[in-house]
């Protein structure tokens, strides 16, 4: 399906555009980003924002994954990333997300996380939403629990990250519940 334009009560959730590359280099270059997050690196580099909207693009197009630009509405202001990763084989997809630094407890990316889930269920007719977040990770955890999602358990040194094994925390919901 074709990547929607999506509306909450604040915010804009939209496929991104090349032009949001500068300000997504600066805000998601912040340490504090790279710290709970597997795959976003720091230093961010040049050109790596660009390449990461190219891919993001391809990949919705042919229905891989869904990443939506946060906007506010109110003033199209560039406030981070919440997308779906989808498996279609088995109907389920992984949620990610990251919001700037400064936006934070703002309750914005609960916010996007509520929409987002609706439109992996409801959308792209998905069976099951999971996301793992770092045990040290508490706000993300909570933005899980505030869009339904369930801990269904932790994962021990399930990853290595800077020389350290770190434990996740799984998250899910299913279509029925
Ligand atoms: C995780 C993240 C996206 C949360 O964004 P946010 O816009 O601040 O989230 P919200 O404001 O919607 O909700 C945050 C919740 O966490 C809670 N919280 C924040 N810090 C907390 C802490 N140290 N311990 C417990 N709860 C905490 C807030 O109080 C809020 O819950 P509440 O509404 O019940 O009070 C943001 O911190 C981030 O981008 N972190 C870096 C990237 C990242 O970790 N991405 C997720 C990878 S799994």
């Amino acid at each position: 399906m074709r990547q929607p334009t999506l509306q909450t009560t604040r915010l804009t959730l939209r496929p991104y555009q090349l032009t949001d590359a500068p300000r997504m280099q600066q805000l998601a270059g912040e340490r504090a980003i790279a710290v709970t997050t597997l795959r976003i690196p720091h230093p961010y580099r040049d050109c790596v924002a660009e390449e990461w909207i190219a891919t993001a693009l391809e990949r919705a197009a042919t229905g891989k994954a869904y990443h939506f630009a946060m906007v506010l509405t109110e003033t199209d202001e560039f406030l981070g990333s919440v997308g779906l990763t989808v498996q279609r084989e088995w109907e389920r997809a992984e949620l990610g997300y990251w919001m700037g630094v400064s936006y934070w407890g703002r309750g914005y990316t609960t916010e996007a996380a509520i929409e987002i889930v609706r439109f992996g269920f409801e959308d792209l007719g998905l069976n099951r939403i999971y996301a793992s977040v770092f045990a040290n990770n508490p706000a993300s955890a909570r933005v899980l629990e505030k869009a339904g999602l369930i801990y269904e358990g932790r994962h021990v040194h399930a990853i290595k990250k800077s020389d350290e094994f770190l434990d996740t925390l799984t998250y899910a919901r299913v279509k029925a519940t």
